[in-house]
């Protein structure tokens, strides 16, 4: 019998891309950068299964481009923005992602990044390397304390938990806000607010939401103002839940201490970018779930749910599972 053949836009990891070539017939795509348009919807066509990053845009040209064939889309990451999730869901296709298996790498580098900005690493490592360091003084590069403060958490899903129990170490309170309470079962510390009291009583802010049309520029101007001026925000969510122009002209202006990017739009950012020109904002390459097991536990599971899809059966992990059933 032959195999079913299926569009891979980027190598995935071992195991993970044997076992997608036991069971089938795979195009892959060699770049280390995304195909574009043209070449998706060129090698897409007659494709009955296509593994893509967060990185391709799957909306319903490409759907349609397979030609009527295309029984699952696997997206090898945990967030679905780039897909169109209700196009697939109209033409019957399964939707894959990969929760669970990153949210410690992505907690771990969250506290990374809160920590990196509140006490100023990159600027001081910087300051050591131009060889503008001159001596050690008392004053010199303070920041923001841990012990007693307030971490704020937008989206208390999987990660925020993850982030929370971290802040249990470090003597914070969490406060955090989203559409759904979190069951006391879960046994974390941390009560549920508004959006508007976790901005206003946060030292700490970090998003952890899904990108949609509510969580698209939630940190707005109006948010930053209601802000502390010592507070630092922390973004591995996606870039869109930021409106970038009112954050720079928050940290510019002191209105906020400092900030903490995983995320950006567009990524990368162009290096002319103002927010790179800024002291008090560390900018990294969205790799919030970039440790070794993360990573080859992503491609499992996104090898996973495509076989699944392709044998017909439920997927491990199933976005629409209204098709999926
Ligand atoms: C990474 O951003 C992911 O969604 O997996």
């Amino acid at each position: 019998m032959s195999k079913p053949g299926v569009f891979v836009t980027r190598r995935i990891l071992e195991p993970a891309m044997s076992m997608v070539d036991d069971f089938c017939e795979i195009d892959l795509w060699q770049d280390s950068l995304q195909p574009d348009r043209e070449e998706l919807l060129h090698h897409i066509a007659g494709k009955q299964g296509l593994l893509c990053l967060l990185t391709d845009r799957i909306d319903a040209e490409v759907m349609d481009a397979a030609g009527g064939v295309l029984k699952v889309i696997s997206n090898c990451a945990v967030g679905e923005d780039n897909v169109d999730v209700p196009a697939a869901t109209a033409r019957g296709i399964p939707v894959g992602n990969t929760p669970g298996v990153l949210t410690e790498a992505t907690a771990d580098m969250t506290f990374a990044l809160l920590m990196a900005a509140a006490r100023r690493l990159l600027e001081g490592e910087r300051q050591v390397r131009s060889g503008s360091w001159k001596t050690w003084s008392l004053d010199y590069l303070l920041g923001a304390d841990f012990v007693g403060s307030t971490l704020g958490i937008v989206g208390f899903g999987r990660i925020g938990q993850a982030v929370a129990r971290r802040a249990g170490g470090f003597g914070m309170r969490v406060i955090y806000s989203d559409p759904n309470p979190v069951p006391a079962e879960v046994g974390i510390k941390a009560t549920r607010v508004d959006f508007d009291t976790l901005l206003r009583q946060s030292e700490f802010v970090s998003l952890h939401t899904p990108l949609t049309n509510e969580t698209r520029h939630l940190m707005n101007a109006a948010a930053f103002a209601r802000m502390k001026p010592t507070a630092v925000l922390v973004n591995t969510s996606r870039g869109l839940v930021v409106d970038q122009e009112a954050l720079y002209d928050a940290l510019s202006s002191k209105r906020i201490f400092a900030a903490a990017l995983d995320v950006t739009v567009p990524e990368p950012l162009p290096t002319d970018s103002p927010l790179l020109g800024l002291e008090n904002c560390i900018i990294v390459p969205h790799i919030a779930s970039a440790s070794w097991q993360a990573r080859k536990d992503m491609s499992i599971l996104a090898a996973e749910n495509l076989i699944a899809g392709l044998k017909g059966e439920k997927l491990p992990h199933c976005v629409n599972v209204q098709v999926s059933l």
